[in-house]
């Protein structure tokens, strides 16, 4: 029997990946969506034969929902997380898995005291360069990283959103965290898997520069952030994110090693190239990386899925979550009090 999902939130990340993936894959099935706009869950629970909702606690309630994905704005995810997993539901939930320490840790402590799984969407360490730039790492090749910088910059959110500039993404009430927690996670995430070590101080500029909502006004929260970051292992490394890079998207990583250069995503065809210290060269063309633009499948329900039937605790959990998310917040807290601040 297929894992039967429930939705929360049928907006633009539910509909371009979760439900499509979802329902792609024989071994799972989209049984039910919940979304406050009563037109938009219809329509989109009638393209997929699934039931609709408008209040996903009544969707908690269905006994035909094994798991649940918990897409919608910011602040309402761990609340809406912690319902699931006391609903006896599995939980697959998108990043930041919270806004705040306190309650990311409420939700690994449902997690924990109810058995269900928690998962968290963090797919950069899905998306095939950087697989690739992960067994390239574990082969010693390269020896040790040494320093490393990353990029993650978009024209912003309204382009994606499915509310455009009208959307909760430039509300602070509901993203609490701007292009710092949207992107930052994902590159916080990514360097902590590929290092395979701990964040442990972090410093820099975290700025309102030039986004305006739908009326014009800027917003009241962070569309640059310019970070320096320094691990356990000491590999230093710059972080920059963006939401008003008005040119095509950029996600990159470039990794400096002991022995030679790793790059990921700095060239269209080759997603992964080395340059070794001696003078060799590999390219590597590899399956591309998801951009705003264009959509590729991201792997995450796929695997959740397979985390599931299989009983095996999902690997991206919520510690996981938790110390991507607690290296973004403190880069936010480091940037408000203008000093380098170590990560606990
Ligand atoms: N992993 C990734 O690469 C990735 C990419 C994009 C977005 N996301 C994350 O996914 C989440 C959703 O982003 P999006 O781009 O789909 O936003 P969106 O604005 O396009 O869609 C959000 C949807 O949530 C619905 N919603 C609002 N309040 C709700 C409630 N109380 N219950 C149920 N639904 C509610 C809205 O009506 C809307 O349909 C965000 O947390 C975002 O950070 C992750």
């Amino acid at each position: 029997m297929p894992v039967r999902y429930g939705i929360i939130g049928c907006g633009a990340i539910a509909q371009r990946r979760h439900i499509p993936e979802c329902a792609a894959n024989p071994a799972s099935k989209v049984a039910a969506i919940a979304d406050p706009v009563k037109e938009r869950v219809d329509a989109i629970a009638a393209k997929y034969g699934a039931k609709a909702y408008t209040d996903y606690k009544d969707m908690l309630k269905d006994p035909n929902v094994d798991a649940v994905v918990v897409c919608g704005p910011n602040t309402l995810h761990a609340s809406q997380s912690i319902e699931a997993l006391n609903a006896g539901k599995h939980v697959l939930c998108e990043k930041p898995m919270a806004t705040t320490r306190a309650d990311a840790q409420a939700m690994i402590d449902t997690a924990n005291k109810t058995g269900k799984y928690l998962m968290i969407g963090l797919n950069q360490r899905l998306m095939p360069p950087h697989v690739r730039a992960k067994e390239i790492l574990a082969s010693g090749k390269l020896g040790k990283v040494l320093a490393f910088r990353t990029a993650f910059k978009h024209p912003g959110p309204e382009g994606w959103a499915i509310e455009g500039a009208k959307s909760w993404f430039f509300k602070k009430g509901q993203a609490s965290m701007g292009v710092t927690g949207d992107l930052g996670v994902h590159k916080a995430d990514l360097l902590r898997w590929l290092l395979g070590q701990e964040f442990t101080e972090v410093g820099g500029f975290v700025s309102t520069l030039d986004k305006k909502d739908q009326h014009g006004d800027l917003i009241d929260i962070d569309d640059n952030a310019y970070l320096t970051f320094k691990t356990a292992g000491g590999v230093i490394g710059s972080m920059i994110l963006s939401w008003t890079n008005y040119g095509a998207e950029e996600n990159y990583t470039v990794l400096y090693c002991e022995k030679g250069v790793l790059s990921l995503g700095t060239d269209p065809v080759y997603g992964v190239i080395v340059n070794y210290r001696n003078g060799d060269k590999e390219m590597h063309k590899v399956g591309e990386m998801s951009t705003n633009e264009k959509q590729v499948p991201s792997g995450v329900i796929d695997l959740f899925t397979k985390s599931i039937e299989s009983k095996t605790p999902p690997e991206i959990d919520g510690i996981e979550g938790y110390r991507s998310l607690d290296a973004i917040l403190t880069a936010m807290e480091a940037a408000v009090a203008g000093k380098i601040t170590k990560i606990a």
